[in-house]
């Protein structure tokens, strides 16, 4: 006996060596068991006709109850509440001795087909009428069938986008075409996992990238993470972790997103900060700002919420106008915009410059301030008296980049030969990248998204080498909140840094 075993244990090892070796895909789902899982944890079915739950006797779409609202993501019940909803992998159901439930009453295992059963009618193998509180389905047969496929095998899913030998994560570029700028970001993604990956992933799992811009992620089913910089798909209801650079919606509608965390400030807060820091600075003198949009209805939503905060918190009475082509020599010539007062712009290089040389023309002189995420102009060529009158609000600075952060983009740039252009972007998506590999790495061996929630939730003060150290909680789901201020350096013939502002945007619970 002892040497038949001596003998075959190579052979032993090889075959379990030849079983493992396709290790990253050992979990992962077959087509009726992923369909079986879009039923436990979204109430969603494969056929035409949709799931129901009926409720004591009230029929409710299977989507607002799907089983994982009670038995949990693993199928192993939830222990909190009177009636707790039990243990449903396969293997407890199945236990070959007779189980005792809550009731007192025991029931022997169940088959396919008592479980079919069950689930639709709530009688179980013993033929006793389970607690009301679990609700009867109805569904089609194959639904059901998948359903209990997926039931075999809850227990080993690791999870949404997740399987020993990898992360799958969908990445968001920022222009909704395919542009040269999208394919920049992509290269700068793909050297940065390429170097994750090539030195054995994280806890031997690849990272991989599904790319996507604007709506073109089909579906969220097997991305464990979101990241990137476009905020569109699907913002509000997303059940998937998500990181991304900054919101570019209104400050209430975008933190109210549980699963979403920003890098930078939403550009409403951004411009928001820069009122703040504009009336700390004018003191009394600036009683009477003007606030000039161009164009489409965001800038025009900015315009009206920094109005607001002027009214709001500071008892001013802004004079706020659009302005185009077309309008801006009677703007400019209007009475409201004074000397050394403030002037906010909201709007594009081309119209920001022209406001310059019109103000120039009749020798008007007020601060100007923009929120340099959304409005720009040509600082460097602007008129002489102008220069030292513009502030202008960044969510990041240079001088804050510490040497580590260059190294490691230089370092990326040469091997892989990365474009120059977009600087800025690709830094922004390394500081993400970092970022979630960081709380991917704190996760730990055996995770999950809720853990991958809670580490990202909880990082504080993580440096990435590139902006100021970023700090989330469950009321701040913004990392990096201070804004910079810059103003004209004339000797140096560039903007410097001339103060920091905090914005301080919370999340509503
Ligand atoms: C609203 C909460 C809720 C939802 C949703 C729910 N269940 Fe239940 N389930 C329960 C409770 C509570 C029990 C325990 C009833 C009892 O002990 O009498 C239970 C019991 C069961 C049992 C019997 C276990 C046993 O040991 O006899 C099975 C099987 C089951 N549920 C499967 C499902 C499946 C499959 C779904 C989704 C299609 C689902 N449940 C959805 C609450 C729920």
């Amino acid at each position: 006996m002892k040497k038949a075993y001596r003998t075959y244990l190579p052979l032993i090892l090889l075959l379990f060596i030849a079983a493992t070796k396709p290790s990253s895909y050992i979990n992962e789902l077959t087509a009726k068991q992923k369909a079986g899982k879009d039923i436990y944890t979204k109430g969603i079915g494969s056929s035409n006709v949709k799931i129901t739950a009926n409720m004591s006797g009230v029929n409710v779409p299977a989507t607002i109850m799907p089983c994982m609202n009670c038995h949990n993501a693993k199928g192993t019940g939830n222990p909190e509440g009177g009636i707790t909803p039990p243990n449903i992998t396969w293997q407890a159901l199945t236990k070959n001795y007779d189980v005792k439930r809550q009731d007192g009453e025991t029931r022997p295992p169940y088959t396919e087909k008592s479980l079919r059963k069950v689930i639709t009618t709530g009688i179980d193998p013993a033929g006793n009428a389970l607690h009301s509180a679990m609700p009867k389905y109805n569904m089609t047969r194959q639904d059901i069938d998948n359903l209990i496929a997926y039931l075999k095998v809850i227990d080993t899913d690791q999870g949404v986008g997740i399987s020993q030998g990898r992360i799958k994560m969908g990445f968001a570029l920022p222009d909704a075409e395919s542009t040269k700028k999208n394919a920049t970001i992509k290269k700068l993604v793909q050297a940065y996992t390429n170097e994750v990956n090539q030195s054995g992933g994280i806890y031997n799992r690849k990272i991989e990238i599904e790319f996507y811009s604007k709506n073109t992620l089909e579906k969220e089913d097997d991305i464990f993470m979101l990241t990137g910089f476009n905020d569109t798909y699907n913002a509000t209801n997303r059940t998937t972790p998500t990181l991304l650079s900054h919101s570019k919606k209104l400050v209430s509608s975008s933190l109210d997103t549980k699963n979403t965390f920003y890098i930078y400030p939403s550009l409403m807060s951004q411009s928001l900060a820069l009122v703040t820091y504009s009336n700390k600075r004018l003191k009394q003198k600036g009683s009477s700002p003007t606030i000039l949009y161009y164009g489409n209805t965001f800038q025009k939503q900015v315009a009206q919420n920094m109005e607001a905060k002027l009214v709001n918190e500071f008892n001013l009475s802004p004079f706020t106008s659009e302005i185009n082509e077309s309008n801006l020599e009677d703007i400019v010539q209007n009475n409201a915009i004074r000397d050394d007062q403030a002037l906010y712009f909201i709007g594009p290089y081309h119209i920001g410059n022209k406001l310059l040389t019109a103000l120039d023309n009749i020798k008007k002189r007020p601060y100007i301030y923009l929120p340099g995420s959304i409005a720009s102009l040509d600082v460097l060529n602007a008129p002489q008296p102008f220069k030292d009158n513009i502030f202008i609000g960044y969510p990041t600075w240079i001088s804050k980049r510490a040497a580590s952060g260059e190294k490691l983009y230089k370092t990326l740039k040469e091997k892989y030969a990365l474009d120059a252009k977009w600087k800025n972007s690709q830094l922004d998506a390394l500081i993400m990248l970092l970022t979630i590999e960081e709380s991917l790495k704190r996760s730990g061996q055996n995770l999950n998204q809720e853990l991958f929630h809670g580490e990202l939730e909880g990082l504080y003060e993580f440096s990435t080498g590139f902006i100021q150290p970023i700090t989330f909680a469950p009321n701040k789901h913004i990392g990096s909140t201070t804004m910079y201020i810059t103003n004209f350096d004339s000797n140096k013939n560039r903007m410097k840094l001339i103060a920091t502002v905090n914005s301080s945007e919370r999340r509503h619970e």
